[in-house]
């Protein structure tokens, strides 16, 4: 039985994993800001956007349990829209969410898994890490940071027996859809294309896959004595991501505009 937290874990992604890990009889603590109502999964309500908030709360988990194992740094959201229409606090907003949560969460569970002589985080990142989708440039770029810091926290934390892996899922129907902020408005110069990309990205999430898929491959990682860096989520998105590290930068992103930019503005 392995002492689990999940960030994120009250919808989506994080709420599959950590039902699944749950039920596989491990001791899952859920972190979000709304309360979590499972019978597998412990409660802290709590802002990933607030150091002081997780390091209490990681520190309650430690003295209770003796040992915290797993950090599955999951919370996260999207904004949409064009880099000239976004506004300064969205963008700030969304970094404090994605990246900083990811440092916040990590940086207040250290301690603890060092004392417990070792673990493993897992920070789930985006294929958008490896292909910046026009139109949601700071989510792309967000992404994009977390899987640089798992590189160096990796090499960081390797002599404490921590293992560190970059969660890549593909397109996964979850409340993220809804959840996105748009930009409030999109100038007139972009706006059917600002339109018609989301709308893509959108009808590509609401078909994608079950979170349960995400699961089963934490799952996976959580069991596995050595663990990978990069893990990609999907057979599909994998094809991609290899697309993607063997082609030209230029014509790799060529191809990503040709689905998601509408550069002649149909
Ligand atoms: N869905 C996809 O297609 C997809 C693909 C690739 C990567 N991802 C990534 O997977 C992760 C989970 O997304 P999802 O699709 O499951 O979206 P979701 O259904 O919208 O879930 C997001 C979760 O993050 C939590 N959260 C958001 N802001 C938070 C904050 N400031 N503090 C604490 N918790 C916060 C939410 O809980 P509260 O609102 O209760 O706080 C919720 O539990 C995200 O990092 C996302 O970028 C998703």
């Amino acid at each position: 039985m392995k002492v689990i937290v999940v960030t994120g874990a009250s919808s989506g992604i994080g709420l599959s994993i950590a039902q699944f890990l749950g039920q596989k009889g491990h001791s899952i603590y859920g972190v979000s800001r709304s309360k979590i109502h499972e019978k597998n999964i412990k409660s802290i309500q709590a802002d990933v956007t607030d150091f002081d908030q997780l390091k209490a709360a990681y520190q309650e988990i430690f003295e209770l349990e003796g040992h915290i194992d797993v950090l599955i740094n999951n919370a996260g959201m999207g904004i949409s829209g064009t880099i000239e229409d976004t506004s300064s606090e969205d963008a700030t907003y969304l970094f404090n969410v994605n990246l900083m949560g990811v440092f916040n969460s990590t940086k207040a569970v250290l301690p603890f898994m060092r004392e417990s002589g070792g673990g493993k985080i897992l920070n789930i990142s985006s294929v958008a890490s490896k292909l910046s989708i026009p139109f949601q440039a700071f989510y792309s770029s967000s992404k994009a940071a977390v899987n640089s810091f798992s590189e160096a926290l990796a090499n960081e934390v390797a002599p404490f027996n921590i293992q560190v892996c970059s969660v890549m899922p593909g397109d996964i129907r979850t409340g993220f859809t809804k959840n996105r902020k748009k930009n409030a408005v999109d100038s007139p110069e972009y706006k059917n294309r600002v339109d018609q990309s989301v709308s893509v990205m959108e009808k590509d999430e609401i078909n994608g896959m079950d979170p349960i898929s995400a699961a089963k491959v934490i799952h996976r990682l959580v069991q596995k004595r050595r663990i990978p860096l990069y893990i990609t989520i999907g057979f599909k998105y994998k094809v991609i991501v290899l697309l993607a590290k063997l082609l030209p930068a230029k014509l790799a992103n060529y191809i990503v505009g040709s689905i998601y930019a509408f550069k002649k503005g149909k």
